[in-house]
C-alpha cells in the first residue's frame, strides 16, 4: 500500500489496497494515522459490494445508521445512497454531516457507483485552517458560542420516521477540539444550525455565511474529481464538504455513503 500526498493543499491518495481483503493491523494503523495527518484520503480502484465496503470501513471506525430511511440499502442499512434522483437535492453548501446528532459522525465515506461524464466534483475544506482564516474578532466572538441543530424542515427526502428518530436539538460548540490531534477547528452545519447562542433566528444564516466566506479559501480546499472505484474518506471533525451540482442532471450520479460513529464535540 502506498500513501501519497495529493497535489492540493491537503489530502492523500491510497493505492495498492484492496478492501475485499482483510486489512492487517499495521496497515489499519497507517491508514488511521494518514487520515489524521491528511484529513481526506482517496482510496483508489475499489471494486466492492455493500458488505465489503462496510466491513472495509470498519478499519476506521464503527458505521452508524443514517437518516433518510428510504435511501438505505436494504441488504446493508449502514450504507445509504446519495443520488441526484428521488427529490434528493445536492448538498452544495459547505457543511459537516449529521450535526442533528449529539454524537455526530467522526468521518464520512463516499464510494463512487455511477458518475456523470463530467462534473459532480466533491470539494473539501480544512477547518483547522478555516478557523485560522477568520478575523481575530470573529474568532474571539465564536469561541464561547454553541449552535443548536435540527434536520432541515424543508427537505423532502426526510420522512416523518426520520424526524422522529433523528429530529435533533443537539448543541455543538462552534470551535471544537479534535479528540485525536488536539487541534482546534471551526465546526458547524450551515443549514442544520438553526440557532446560534445570542442571535435572533433570522440573523443565524447570514452570520454563518459570513464565517464561511472568511474561512474557506482556495488555499484550504481540495476539489475531488471522481473516478469510478474511488472511496473517499473525510475527517468530519476538522473538515467541511460540498458538492458542485453543475453537471448534466440527465445523467445519474450515485455515491454510496457510510458515516462512522463519533464523539460529542467539545
Ligand atoms: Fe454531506
Amino acid at each position: 500500500m502506498q500513501i501519497t500526498e495529493l497535489d492540493a493543499p491537503f489530502g492523500a491518495e491510497v493505492t495498492g489496497l484492496d478492501l475485499n481483503e482483510p486489512v492487517e493491523p499495521d496497515t489499519a494503523e497507517r491508514l488511521n494515522r494518514a487520515l489524521l495527518d491528511h484529513i481526506v484520503l482517496v482510496i483508489r480502484d475499489q471494486d466492492l459490494d455493500a458488505q465489503a465496503y462496510c466491513s472495509g470501513m470498519s478499519v476506521f471506525g464503527v458505521p452508524m445508521l443514517q437518516h433518510r430511511l428510504a435511501f438505505r440499502l436494504p441488504d446493508c442499512p449502514e450504507v445509504s445512497r446519495i443520488i441526484n434522483r428521488e427529490k434528493m437535492r445536492p448538498a452544495r453548501n459547505w457543511h459537516t454531516d449529521h450535526t442533528n446528532h449529539e454524537e455526530p459522525p467522526k468521518a464520512t465515506v463516499l464510494y463512487a457507483r455511477k458518475l456523470p461524464t463530467t462534473g459532480g466534483d466533491t470539494s473539501f475544506a480544512d477547518m483547522y485552517a478555516g478557523l485560522e482564516n477568520l478575523s481575530a474578532e470573529s474568532r474571539e466572538r465564536i469561541g464561547p458560542l454553541f449552535t443548536t441543530n435540527f434536520m432541515e424542515a424543508d427537505n423532502p427526502t426526510y420522512s416523518a420516521g426520520d424526524r422522529d428518530a433523528f429530529g435533533g436539538g443537539a448543541r455543538h460548540p462552534m470551535v471544537r477540539t479534535h479528540p485525536e490531534t488536539g487541534k482546534k477547528a471551526l465546526y458547524f452545519h450551515v443549514t442544520k444550525a438553526t440557532g446560534v447562542d445570542g442571535l435572533e433566528p433570522e440573523a443565524v444564516r447570514p452570520f454563518l455565511d459570513d464565517l464561511l466566506k472568511q474561512a474557506i479559501r482556495p488555499e484550504n480546499t481540495l476539489r475531488h474529481r471522481w473516478r469510478m472505484g474511488d472511496v473517499v474518506i473525510c475527517d468530519n471533525r476538522c473538515a467541511m464538504h460540498s458538492v458542485d451540482p453543475n453537471f448534466d442532471q440527465r445523467e445519474e450520479r450515485l455515491l454510496w455513503r457510510i458515516i462512522l460513529k463519533g464523539d460529542r464535540p467539545v
